[in-house]
This record gives C-alpha cells, structure tokens and sequence, in this order.
C-alpha cells in the first residue's frame, strides 16, 4: 500500500502539498497491491462539488470511450446533493448510458423520506440531461421495498449478474462507486465492529439492525467495492475529522471506510477541510510524533 497524496484545494485550483502521514501509512492492515488514496480538501463545499462533478463526468466519458456503458453505484446521505450540484453544471454528460445501482439502500418505499433512491431521483436523476441523454428509468435498479431485507439483497444481486454479466462466483466491476462516510467510520451500510464487514461470499448483504436508522437496508459488500475501477468519498464537516485520519491512516473494521481500498482502482476523497482537519494536522507533525 502506497502513502496517500493529499491535496488542498482552492476553489480555483488543487496543489500538491504532500504525500503521508509519517509512520501510519505504512498499515500492515491496508490492502497489498491497493492504489494509494488521493485526498482532495477544499475550504468550500461548492468548489468540492464543482471538483466532484468534473471527476464523474469524466469517469462516465472513459466509458463511453470504451464502448461499455457507464456502471455507478451511488450512496445516500449528503452525498447525492453534493454531487448534483457539480455534476449538473457540466455539460454534454451522456446519462443514457448510466446504469445506477445503491451502494446502500434502506427497505422502505422508493417515496419515503428515507429512500436513498428518492433522494437521488430529487437531486439528480430527474434532473440529468434532456431528451436523448437522460437516464432510463429501467437502468436505475432499485431496492423492492415489497420484500424482506434478506429477500431485497438477493433480488438486488440477480439485478447484478443481469447487467454485469458475472456469474455469482464471480465479482462484478463497478466504473464508479460513491461513497460517504458516517461520523463514526460507516461506509455505505458497513458500520464499525459489525459482521458485515466480514461478509465475502455475496455482492449484496442485508442488516435488520443498523446502528443509524431506518434498521432493515441492503448494503453492497466489501469485496464489491474493492473491485471498482473508481472509488470515490464524499466526507464534510468537522464530526468526521477523527475518523477520517483513521480512515485514511491504520485502518481496522473500527473505521469500515478505512477498509475501502480498491486492489486495482482509483480511490479518491473528496473532502472539506473542516473533515480533514485531523488527517492534515497528523501529517504536517514531524516524522514518528502522532
Ligand atoms: C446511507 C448512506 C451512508 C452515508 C453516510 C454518510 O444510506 O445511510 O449511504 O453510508 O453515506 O452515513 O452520510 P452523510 O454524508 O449524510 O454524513
């Protein structure tokens, strides 16, 4: 595992100003052959945006490029708001070839308040392209909320091997998959000392008893996002500043998103400077003073 880069960006532009954290980021738990981290901090949440939605339109470009259509995997929280208002003010993204799935989903009604999918669908998705390039409803896969939560994950996997074509021994690739993460160190719906975070024999898992509420929700699995192409965070404000020098440092399953390093992808965060506070402080300390 390499050291993580970390960039503090201005609204107008990004500078390298350093790359590690002194002794933590020689993790032996972090993942042999993972690409190192990015961190990209910005003082204002709109110049965080603007980087963010140049970033995904571009991912969704590089599959276009490949021919393939463009496979993303999107999570709830403050992240779909943050997204759209960058994303949205970059031109000629070609949503048709978009095909959209949860990294987590809570099992309620796709119109209840607390439906990552209704939350993406305001912030976004009505809201993508026009005419030709906007995304097809058939290619948003939704949780069935008629389900149970175990039910749910497994419909949710069949979705999988449809569009990826991977047979379940297999793991699909997501082009991108967008992740936040909670104040204490959750990612999608993988929450600290939880046995999830052990799951590797399914892409989908399913909790009835999550810590942040709604209870009963699908989460896509470790393995699965380790396997992106792209993984990106989207982490503002001061309450994550601890956990993201963890995350970003000597990770453990105290800090999930800390255990979210692509073996061969891209994984990058995006940040405000209020959440990555800590991690800054640790890394302009003299070498072995933590
Ligand atoms: C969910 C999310 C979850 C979220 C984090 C961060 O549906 O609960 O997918 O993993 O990304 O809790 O949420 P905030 O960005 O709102 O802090």
């Amino acid at each position: 595992m390499q050291a993580p880069s970390v960039q503090v960006a201005s609204a107008a532009a990004a500078v390298l100003v350093g790359t590690c954290l002194g002794r933590r980021c020689a993790s032996s738990q972090q993942r042999v052959g993972a690409v190192a981290p990015t961190v990209r901090s910005f003082a204002e949440t709109a110049a965080l945006s603007e980087a963010l939605g140049r970033a995904v339109a571009e991912a969704s470009a590089a599959a276009a490029r490949r021919g393939a259509p463009f496979t993303v995997a999107i999570s709830g929280g403050s992240l779909p708001k943050l997204l759209a208002a960058g994303l949205l003010r970059v031109p000629g993204v070609d949503y048709s070839s978009w095909r959209v799935f949860f990294a987590d989903e809570r099992v309620v009604p796709l119109d209840h308040a607390d439906s990552n999918y209704k939350a993406c669908d305001e912030a976004l998705f009505s809201r993508a392209g026009s005419g030709a390039s906007k995304i097809s409803a058939d290619h948003i896969y939704a949780v069935d909320p008629s389900l149970s939560a175990e039910q749910a994950a497994a419909a949710y996997s069949k979705h999988m091997q449809a569009v990826f074509g991977v047979p379940p021994s297999g793991t699909p690739e997501f082009d991108l998959v967008l992740l936040g993460m909670g104040p204490d160190g959750h990612t999608a719906s993988l929450f600290p000392g939880h046995p999830l975070l052990d799951v590797s024999d399914r892409w989908v898992a399913h909790i009835e008893d999550s810590p942040k509420l709604p209870p009963k929700r699908i989460t896509l699995t470790l393995p699965v996002l380790n396997a992106a192409r792209r993984v990106f965070f989207v982490c503002t404000g001061a309450g994550k500043a601890a956990n993201l020098a963890v995350a970003l440092g000597t990770a453990d399953g105290s800090v999930p998103a800390g255990l979210v390093k692509p073996t061969n992808g891209e994984l990058v965060w995006y940040v405000d400077d209020a959440a990555s506070a800590d991690y800054r402080a640790a890394k302009a300390k003299p070498s072995g003073e933590h």
